[in-house]
């Protein structure tokens, strides 16, 4: 049976406005985040401290999260999240860490949940964060203590999980083993991402079924592309083996500066579609949400690409 209810963390922000290609001045940025909670969304990722000279379009995240969280957006009739613990509470906006350096601004600007972000692959860690898995998870491992201390929530990603840019498929026991590491350095949550989203629902379920030997479903993440359209039938896939997060980007904006050809996240929308269906809470009203769509995608010169957003407009 399915769960009452599942949490939708929102990555548009993030995943979505780093692969544009100029960057959105921060006043949109914190715009786009107070409609994402207008909707009824309790988890946006709002930018990510790394090299402003290696991701210009996440410049200016101090900004944008200090922003925010100065002046927070009410509280909205999205409390669809009393019925279910997963998606009652306050909001929370994770950011992304690569090292210290990134910690120390991250926290800086008032930081609850930073998020660092390891790799399947040794040649996307090395052509993502300029380092080798193993380097990366010493790094990381500094960050966690520091998190720890300063009472910092931590999420890590897994990148790769079923395909690489550059190596192709990617063993489910690569992904376990890196999932594994992050949960003993203390990770509450593990984002597994199929960034290049060359996963199905068959090699999902392989990749899963190893990481779950490792991390218990309750602590993981899906976080899919949907470069293939797949993503939809990954989550449907993830769903069926217990997970209850998913990441998701409004208007199914996204992609990786580092992956060359990977396309969006999976819709927002169209997770908040599929889980309606399945009569499963997510807190989140669709209607707000399309509308969000549409108004970062025509800020951003387009339409939005989703069909449920379009769907939803014509209706
Ligand atoms: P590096 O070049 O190895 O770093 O970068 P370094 O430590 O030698 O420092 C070089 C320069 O970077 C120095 O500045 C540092 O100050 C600066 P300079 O002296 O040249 O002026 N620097 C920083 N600046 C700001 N914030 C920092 C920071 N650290 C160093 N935290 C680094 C290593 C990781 C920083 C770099 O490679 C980087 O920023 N990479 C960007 C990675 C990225 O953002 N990728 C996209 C996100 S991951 C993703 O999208 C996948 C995901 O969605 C899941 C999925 O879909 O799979 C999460
Ligand atoms: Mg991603």
């Amino acid at each position: 049976s399915w769960p009452a209810a599942v949490r939708i963390v929102e990555v548009g922000p993030r995943d979505g406005l780093q692969n544009e290609p100029f960057p959105l001045p921060v006043a949109a940025r914190v715009e786009l985040i107070r409609r994402l909670v207008g909707a009824g969304l309790k988890s946006v990722e709002a930018g990510a401290f790394v090299s402003p000279k290696r991701v210009p379009q996440m410049d200016g995240s101090a900004a944008v999260l200090a922003r925010v969280l100065a002046d927070p957006p009410p509280p909205t009739g999205a409390t669809a999240g009393a019925v279910a613990g997963v998606v009652a509470g306050a909001v929370d906006y994770p950011v992304l860490v690569p090292n210290l350096q990134g910690f120390e601004a991250a926290l800086a600007a008032g930081a609850q949940t930073v998020a660092v972000f390891a790799a399947a692959s040794e040649t996307f860690s090395r052509r993502n964060i300029n380092c080798s898995i193993a380097e990366s998870l010493v790094r990381f491992r500094a960050v966690a203590g520091a998190a720890r201390a300063a009472g910092v929530k931590l999420r890590g990603y897994v990148s790769c999980v079923a395909g690489c840019p550059y190596e192709g498929a990617v063993a489910p026991r690569a992904v376990a083993g890196v999932a594994a590491a992050l949960r003993a350095l203390g990770c509450d949550e593990i984002s597994l991402g199929d960034t290049i989203g060359t996963g199905n629902p068959d090699s999902i379920r392989r990749m899963l079924e190893a990481v779950l030997r490792e991390v218990p479903a309750e602590r993981l993440a899906g976080h899919y592309h949907d470069t293939y359209g797949m993503a939809v039938a990954n989550v449907y896939a993830s769903l069926e083996l217990g997970l209850t997060v998913f990441d998701a980007a409004v208007g199914g904006l996204g992609g990786c500066p580092y992956a060359p050809g990977a396309a969006g996240n999976v819709a927002t929308e169209e997770l908040v579609w599929l889980f309606g269906g399945l009569g499963i809470a997510t807190g989140v009203d669709l209607e707000a949400l399309v509308d969000t769509a549409v108004w970062i995608s025509t800020r951003l010169g387009r339409a939005p690409a989703s069909r449920v957003a379009r769907a939803v407009l014509a209706r």
